[in-house]
């Protein structure tokens, strides 16, 4: 399976998501492959804010080689699923989406965390440290759900 993670700028929350569900899925063996973009290319070609690779190297992930890159159109063949980090990004997406398979393919990242009273992955950019922690706390908890619930092959 090919999942894309989505966000807007592709250097905050995507790429946190991108190296959290990369690591799972070597510690358990499992034959995925991901990647990430944003729906804006203004970082384009940039590495991760430094307080998202912060805070993966503070759980012993590293995800300093990303580059952002923009969201287009062939993505939607080039993947099976792709994962908004909040509701934007998933209007963005559908408006961008060619056909009804390809808007088949978007969800909110946040639908695996179905206990929670979050939908969205807030935007952390004008954040501080503590905002970035509730993002790999969030993407954390949503990809474990994933992991467990999804025929992944
Ligand atoms: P991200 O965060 O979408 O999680 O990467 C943002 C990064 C940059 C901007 C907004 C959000 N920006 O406006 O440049």
């Amino acid at each position: 399976m090919r999942i894309l993670m989505v966000c807007l700028g592709n250097i905050c929350r995507s790429p946190l998501a991108e190296g959290i569900l990369q690591s799972k899925a070597q510690e358990k063996g499992l034959e995925i492959e991901v990647d990430s973009a944003g729906i804006g290319g203004w970082h384009a070609g940039q590495s991760p804010d430094h307080r998202s690779q912060k805070v993966a190297s503070n759980n012993g992930i590293s995800i300093s080689h990303q580059r952002a890159r923009k969201f287009v159109s062939d993505d939607f063949n080039k993947f099976d699923l792709i994962l908004a980090m909040d509701a934007d990004n998933k209007a963005e997406l559908l408006k961008l989406a060619p056909n009804e398979m390809a808007k088949s393919k978007v969800k909110l990242i946040l639908s695996y965390l179905k206990q929670s009273k979050f939908q969205n992955v807030p935007d952390p950019y004008y954040g501080n440290l503590n905002d970035f922690e509730e993002v790999y706390w969030l993407l954390d908890k949503a990809l474990n759900n994933f992991i467990n619930t999804t025929q992944l092959k």
